[in-house]
């Protein structure tokens, strides 16, 4: 097949190299580390013709109605349409569908005003979780064990000022705890197949310290995750999910992203995401074994019934990112990475490239944004893919470059 992906991250990078096994492969607009990156537009490709599958990466586009103007236009697609993307784009509406189709998920509130958010904040037991109901880069969610900062956290949410329209509601959570998890359903408005569970790391300091970030690193498989977990999950969350979507009047096919905090009293839903995590997805994707883009296809035409259940290797995947100065709160760019193809020379490691754009010495790249690579190690074992990952990141340098040292244990 043809197949266009669209996005220019390291879940694209992933997403291209992994399709790439058994299909041609265009990114667009991709970066400067990605092969076969094109600045022409995925409605621009596909009114080209020829163009098999366009896999969709990241939310934005979704939420905006990319997938719907594309299935417009004739093509097949994988992602969502805005109406599905909803999931993401408004916690409101994720936990509206979450308890209409009886998941388990921590009990919550949604409030434009603050003196009803907060008298729900009462009646809590804390910690307390206070959420953006819109898109906020990762950067909405507070946690916390203060009442008195949950409080005034939802009078700044709500003051409009911090996230514009995405800060018109709040999501008021009780604070849930316990180890978290990605897991990947590939659904076809049906049925879903769930790829193995992952795990991000989202603080961006050793040890879970300092703030929030889009993922430091993740690492898949997971020891503590038993046999049948996935099975499990497809049963409990992914099928009643699709079902609500459905007597919603929603097809949704592409990529449910379930977070999951696996509590005392089992796996609970903290979110929905309608694309491929990032990093998360790409120590689970490297690792299939069949063809990935058959079973996106089979996926988007609603049929995954027509595809062979995927395989995975029976090998191990630690990604560390590499990020830049000041990431994630105000990311330098412009600095020359040095070290890359030294980096690539350690057995069973793969980059995939992020934030990245062409030097002006053209052999070379610059950072470009705050994640700015993904240092993938593979081994037999969890202890050889880290060693691995970890001998390839300190290959790697530019000024201020920093990771994380504890991904996959320390
Ligand atoms: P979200 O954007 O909803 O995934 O939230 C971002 C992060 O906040 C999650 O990855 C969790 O670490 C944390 N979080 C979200 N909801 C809860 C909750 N109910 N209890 C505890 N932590 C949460
Ligand atoms: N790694 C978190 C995300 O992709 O949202």
């Amino acid at each position: 097949m043809k197949i266009v992906v669209v996005g220019s991250g390291g879940r694209e990078h992933a997403l291209a190299d992994v399709l790439a096994r058994h299909h041609e492969v265009t990114v667009t607009p991709g970066n400067a580390g990605i092969a076969n990156s094109t600045d022409v537009t995925a409605e621009e490709l596909v009114a080209g013709g020829g163009v098999d599958l366009v896999v969709v990466g990241p939310e934005a586009p979704l939420v905006d109605g990319l997938a719907d103007r594309l299935r417009a236009a004739g093509v097949r697609v994988f992602g969502p349409g805005a109406d599905g993307a909803r999931l993401e784009g408004s916690k409101e509406f994720m936990k509206e569908v979450a308890s209409a189709a009886g998941l388990p998920t921590a009990r919550y509130g949604a409030f434009d005003d603050p003196d009803e958010a907060i008298a729900f904040l009462g009646t809590l037991p804390g910690p307390w979780v206070v959420k953006t109901d819109g898109l906020a880069a990762g950067k909405g969610v507070l946690v916390t064990e203060d009442l008195t900062a949950a409080e005034s956290d939802v009078r700044d949410k709500l003051s409009g000022d911090a996230f514009g329209d995405a800060g018109r509601k709040v999501v008021v959570e009780e604070g849930l705890s316990g180890p978290e998890v990605s897991v990947f359903l590939v659904c076809d408005g049906t049925t879903a197949v769930a790829l193995p569970a992952a795990q991000d790391f989202k603080r961006v300091g050793d040890g879970d310290t300092g703030p929030n970030t889009g993922g430091m690193g993740a690492w898949c498989p997971l020891p503590f995750i038993s046999d049948g977990f996935e099975a499990e999950i497809v049963e409990t969350f992914a099928e009643p999910t699709l079902a609500e979507l459905r007597r919603r009047g929603i097809d949704y096919r592409g990529v449910l992203y379930a977070g999951f905090m696996l509590t005392d009293d089992g796996p609970k839903l903290l979110e929905y995401n309608v694309r491929f995590g990032d990093p998360d997805s790409q120590p689970v994707l490297v690792r299939m074994t069949s063809d990935l883009g058959a079973l996106l296809a089979a996926a988007a035409d609603g049929d995954l019934a027509s595809a062979p259940a995927p395989t995975f290797a029976d090998d191990a995947a630690v990604l560390v990112v590499a990020a830049s100065e000041g990431y994630p709160i105000a990311p330098r760019t412009g600095d020359r990475i040095d070290g890359l193809d030294e980096s690539r020379g350690v057995e069973g490691v793969t980059v995939f490239c992020a934030g990245v754009k062409r030097g002006s010495d053209d052999g070379t790249l610059e950072t470009a944004g705050g994640r700015v690579l993904n240092v993938l190690g593979r081994g037999p074992d969890v202890a050889t893919a880290r060693a691995r990952a970890y001998e390839a990141t300190a290959r790697i340098s530019w000024p201020g470059m920093h990771y994380r040292h504890d991904i996959a244990g320390s």
